[in-house]
């Protein structure tokens, strides 16, 4: 059995592309393959998978972080892995399929903290996370048009989704990047901070969320995620019946309480 502090480093020295911390109940994924701006290879992914499986079934971890460097978060799919492959490759891999959407289904809250270029594969690798923090050197954009083909992670989805039809087409069909001052008024970033205090934000970001009681963030999550895949009145109703459910909770009774009594409330995470 290892101690917590061993853990910590067996997680650090495991990945040959991540770089897994902890601070408090907040894991920090950092994106580490410098020498391609974090392009997404295979093992890359495959690597980030396996952090994400871990800090999913770590009681002690509320919420993630996932990050690059200070010049990419990432620059998208590999394009040297990808340049030799055919349709019958990648039909019969299903290609990206595997690895590349578990970000996007873990329970638990991941937020994207970006600092300079998110791009194809990157920019929809962010956008799978819960929500972005740019800094304001974070430049987005879909460019894969530029090298013949299309974004295939969910850019001409979740893209459209968040900033509407003309936006998402000007991207995808341009390639046009974009800074972080425009990703935050179309609504593709929740928030840009200056470059040094992103990571900062994000873990506090986290933090914050980390300090909620668990089975309501995880409750609230899924709801808003409903709104993507549901008709409205549908998604309002699994909304109310998940309201419903937080009553069954130990911190509903807490939370509440804890108002009412005028202090902080102590989560059993319940
Ligand atoms: N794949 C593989 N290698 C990449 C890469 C990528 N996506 N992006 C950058 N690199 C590598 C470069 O080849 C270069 O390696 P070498 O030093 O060995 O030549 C290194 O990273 C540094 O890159 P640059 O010299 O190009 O750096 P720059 O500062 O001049 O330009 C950039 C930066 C504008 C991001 C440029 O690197 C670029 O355009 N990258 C490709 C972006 C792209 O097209 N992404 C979409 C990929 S397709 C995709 O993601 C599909 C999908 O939807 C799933």
């Amino acid at each position: 059995m290892h101690t917590t502090a061993e853990r910590e480093r067996v997680e650090d020295t495991d990945y040959e592309y991540l770089r897994v911390e902890r601070r408090g109940s907040v894991a920090i994924i950092t994106l580490y393959r410098p020498k391609a701006l974090n392009a997404l290879c295979d093992a890359l992914t495959v690597e980030l998978s396996h952090a994400l499986d871990t800090t999913e079934s770590d009681d002690a971890i509320g919420a993630v972080v996932l990050t690059g460097s200070e010049k990419a978060f990432a620059a998208g799919a590999d394009i040297k892995e990808m340049q030799p492959k055919s349709f019958t490759d990648v039909y019969l891999e299903d290609f990206i399929t595997s690895s590349w959407e578990r970000a996007s289904t873990t329970r638990k809250p991941i937020i994207a903290a970006v600092a300079g270029y998110a791009l194809g594969g990157g920019a929809e690798l962010a956008m799978g996370c819960d929500f972005i923090i740019a800094a304001d050197t974070a430049k987005f954009g879909q460019p894969e048009i530029t090298i013949g083909i299309l974004p295939g992670a969910g850019g001409t989805q979740r893209l459209t989704r968040s900033v509407g039809k003309s936006k998402a087409m000007d991207m995808v069909l341009t390639g046009r990047m974009i800074d972080a001052e425009e990703a935050e008024r179309i609504g593709l970033v929740a928030r840009v901070v200056p470059a040094e205090r992103l990571l900062d934000e994000a873990i506090e970001a986290g933090e914050k969320i980390a300090g909620f009681s668990r089975p309501s963030v995880l409750l609230a999550k899924e709801a808003v995620n409903s709104a993507f895949e549901t008709p409205l009145r549908e998604g309002l109703r699994f909304e109310r019946r998940l309201f419903h459910a937080a009553f069954a909770t130990d911190g509903q009774t807490e939370g509440m309480t804890a108002f009412l009594d005028k202090r902080k409330p102590q989560f059993n995470n319940r």
